[in-house]
């Protein structure tokens, strides 16, 4: 069975290096030439552990890189759509990219024999896929269960274990109509991942759904744990860590996503949520509690400036040190990343920004260029600071000792994430969710 994944960025490539790892024939397609050089000369255009790897080998195996869609259309059984579906200016999604896509799609159907099954991959608002359909239809002037088929079967995996959440999902989601093409993408995903793997079949509004009811959860754990250490950081003594993993515990809850720290960022949480706060809207539903959600996500950064703020007294000229620029570790991701914000409001406030992180430093230099000063040593940054933010979880943060803050001008540290035990810290260490500040 031939693939093709329209689409190389962090899911299209993770799941083309997969596939083709195995063995399966698979054309990977993207329109930006630069990512496509890289790709095919064995290297990631971004930072995910494992993957490179996974892509050299998965190129030396059974997957070819191209830029032509009508070609990979003509050869494949089945084609995933791995397209963007970035947060457009007004916070709604956009999906113009995939509309495109959908238009070249069409267009190639006209003139060939074969059928393929079209599998939405990206994270679509409800009643895209039959938009996308008809797009296909009404191009290439054949219809759904005839010239081709169209499925939705959203993605969950997480950056930073791309790889692994690729390799082995906790759930497949198929949403479609048209029976025998559900059937066949069953048995291809069960011959993938064995007879075991959680397979949930529905219509396709109901699994794209699935993915926003998932991700608005996920962020609704996210600030609810954010919600109590903000309670924490008033109540002298409490641990919001102590508070997560108890609750944790509890069958009911689930320890997952219950670590508190400076809000939700990346590329998923951020546009889902907010693009489904708009879509209740436009449905005439009122999205109270994702409203909250993406508030108390908002306030985060917010409650971190207003911590600089009290310490430093006046800020123009102060020299801040940021640890962590990605919104996660293991990622050199930098969408939607709370640290970002952090430093525009700092920058705002005509502070002297100073930053270090293992994987992001360059992605960070497309938004602030020269306006902040960039290091790939720690102690650079920490050496005169006035204060330090640590923003990101890095292993080798964890690594510091209250003696590696030695050179600071005002020994402040700012720990977002709660990587040191205060204890052991014999400056002055504010730990956002533990009360005693
Ligand atoms: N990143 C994640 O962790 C994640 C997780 C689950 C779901 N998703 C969803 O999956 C989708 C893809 O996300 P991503 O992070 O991989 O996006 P991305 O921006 O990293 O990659 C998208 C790729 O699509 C390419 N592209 C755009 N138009 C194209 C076209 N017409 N033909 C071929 N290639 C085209 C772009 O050049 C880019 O390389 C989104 O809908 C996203 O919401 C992402």
């Amino acid at each position: 069975m031939q693939i093709g994944i329209i689409g190389l960025g962090f899911v299209g490539l993770s799941f083309a290096s997969v596939l083709g790892s195995k063995g399966y024939p698979v054309i990977g397609v993207d329109t930006n030439p630069e990512k496509i050089k890289m790709i095919s000369n064995n290297k990631a255009p971004f930072f995910e552990p494992k993957l490179d790897l996974f892509l050299k080998n998965s190129l030396s195996k059974s997957l070819i890189i191209s830029t032509n869609t009508k070609d990979t259309l003509k050869k494949s059984d089945i084609i995933f759509l791995t397209i963007g579906t970035p947060k457009s200016k007004d916070g709604y999604i956009d999906l113009s990219m995939l509309k495109k896509a959908a238009k070249d799609i069409g267009n190639s159907l006209k003139n060939i024999t074969q059928k393929p099954i079209i599998v939405i991959k990206s994270t679509v608002i409800p009643g895209t896929t039959d938009e996308i359909q008809k797009i296909i239809e009404k191009t290439s002037g054949k219809k759904n269960g005839n010239g081709f088929s169209i499925l939705t079967n959203p993605e969950f995996l997480r950056e930073g274990s791309a790889i692994n959440d690729t390799l082995k999902p906790h759930l497949v989601v198929i949403g479609g109509s048209e029976k025998n093409s559900m059937e066949k993408l069953k048995k291809f995903y069960e011959k993938l991942y064995g007879k075991k793997i959680k397979i949930i079949l529905t219509n396709s509004q109901t699994a794209e759904m699935i993915k926003y009811a998932n991700n608005s959860f996920l962020a609704t754990k996210i600030s609810f744990i954010n919600q109590i250490s903000s309670l924490c950081q008033n109540i002298a003594g409490t641990n919001v860590d102590d508070i997560a993993e108890a609750i944790g515990i509890d069958p009911r809850i689930g320890s997952a996503f219950l670590k508190a720290g400076p809000g939700y960022g990346g590329s998923c949480l951020p546009k889902d949520l907010s693009t489904m706060i708009k879509f209740s809207s436009k449905i005439g539903a009122e999205p109270i509690l994702l409203e909250a959600v993406e508030k108390i996500n908002e306030n985060q950064i917010e409650k971190i400036f207003q911590i600089i703020n009290k310490r430093l007294g006046k800020l123009k000229n102060k020299q801040i040190g940021i640890l962590g620029l990605s919104f996660k570790e293991d990622s050199d991701d930098i969408r939607e990343s709370r640290s970002i914000k952090l430093i525009k409001i700092l920058l705002k406030e005509k502070c002297k920004i100073k930053v270090h992180d293992p994987k992001a430093i360059t992605n960070t230099k497309l938004i602030f260029k020269n306006k902040i000063i960039y290091s790939n040593s720690i102690s650079t940054i920490i050496d005169k600071a006035d204060c330090i933010v640590i923003m990101t979880p890095w292993k080798e943060y964890t690594k510091l000792v209250s003696n590696d803050f030695k050179n600071m001008k005002k020994k402040l540290v700012i720990d977002t994430r709660r990587i040191f035990s205060k204890k052991k810290m014999n400056i002055e260490y504010i730990a956002l969710g533990i009360g005693d500040n």
